[in-house]
């Protein structure tokens, strides 16, 4: 990529995304989850080429007056779905690049029928560009992508240029919630996300081990214990 560009053509700044978009071939069903209810389930206008002036989204046209919560990269979206069921007075929005996982959601969202669910298929940084400030009460950053290599770590979601518009979009009060099973992830969370301005709300020092009350565990987290590896539940909190 030409580095001296900043912006698309569609006047959309280059935010390199180094995950996956697209894994194995879809299934039919899948492509018709796809086809059918992405539109129905739309949070509006979020990408730049249907939103190319940044419009806030209309959240109270979505949810009314429910609360609102974000939870970014939701995977295959088990845990969406479980917080969505858990709390229907509660409206959340799902970001997640990886079309397959998407389509795994909605399979997900027809058997568990649920109506207080939105679904941007894509990367949250443009999601937070047109979330009313203040607006979030509550998100998730369940198992982001480790980036285990030094070189990697700018990558991570737990850096100043995530943070800080993640930071912008909550409410005051709003909690942000971390879950990891990488030892040196941990290390940069408990950096960066108090530098972006949230409290840490460990009371106790072995609280890290206990998955909040409400905890869905994820396929990522099922697959670092088959693997060994142990999780680590963080709470932060926007200061009011
Ligand atoms: C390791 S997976 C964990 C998925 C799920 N949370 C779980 O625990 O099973 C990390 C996910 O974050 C998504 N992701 C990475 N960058 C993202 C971004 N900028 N916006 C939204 N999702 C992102 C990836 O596509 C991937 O599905």
């Amino acid at each position: 990529m030409n580095k001296t560009k900043t912006k698309h053509p569609s006047g959309a700044p280059w935010r390199n995304f180094y995950g996956r978009f697209k894994g194995k071939g879809l299934r039919k069903s899948q492509e018709a989850y796809l086809t059918e209810d992405l539109a129905r389930l739309s949070p509006g206008p979020v990408t730049w080429e249907d939103n190319p002036d940044r419009a806030p989204l209309k959240l109270d046209a979505m949810f009314g007056d429910k609360p609102v919560w974000l939870e970014i990269g939701f995977g295959a979206g088990e845990h969406l779905v479980h917080q969505a069921q858990r709390y229907p007075d509660v409206g959340i929005i799902g970001c997640e690049p990886y079309i397959n996982g998407v389509a795994m959601l909605l399979r997900k969202i027809r058997d568990a029928d649920v109506s207080n669910l939105r679904v941007f298929p894509g990367d949250v940084r443009n999601m937070f560009d047109v979330l009313p400030g203040g607006s979030i009460e509550k998100a998730f950053l369940l198992y982001p992508d480790p980036w285990p290599k030094k070189r990697h770590h700018r990558r991570r979601f737990v850096t100043q240029d995530h943070l800080a518009p993640l930071y912008t979009v909550l409410a005051p009060g709003a909690e942000f919630r971390v879950a990891t099973d990488i030892p040196d992830y941990v290390r940069q969370t408990l950096i960066e996300v108090p530098k972006a301005g949230f409290e840490w709300l460990a009371e106790r020092p072995g609280d890290w081990r206990h998955p909040w009350e409400d905890w869905y565990s994820t396929r990522y987290e099922m697959k670092a214990l088959r693997e060994g590896r142990m999780p680590h539940y963080m709470t932060f909190r926007k200061p009011d």
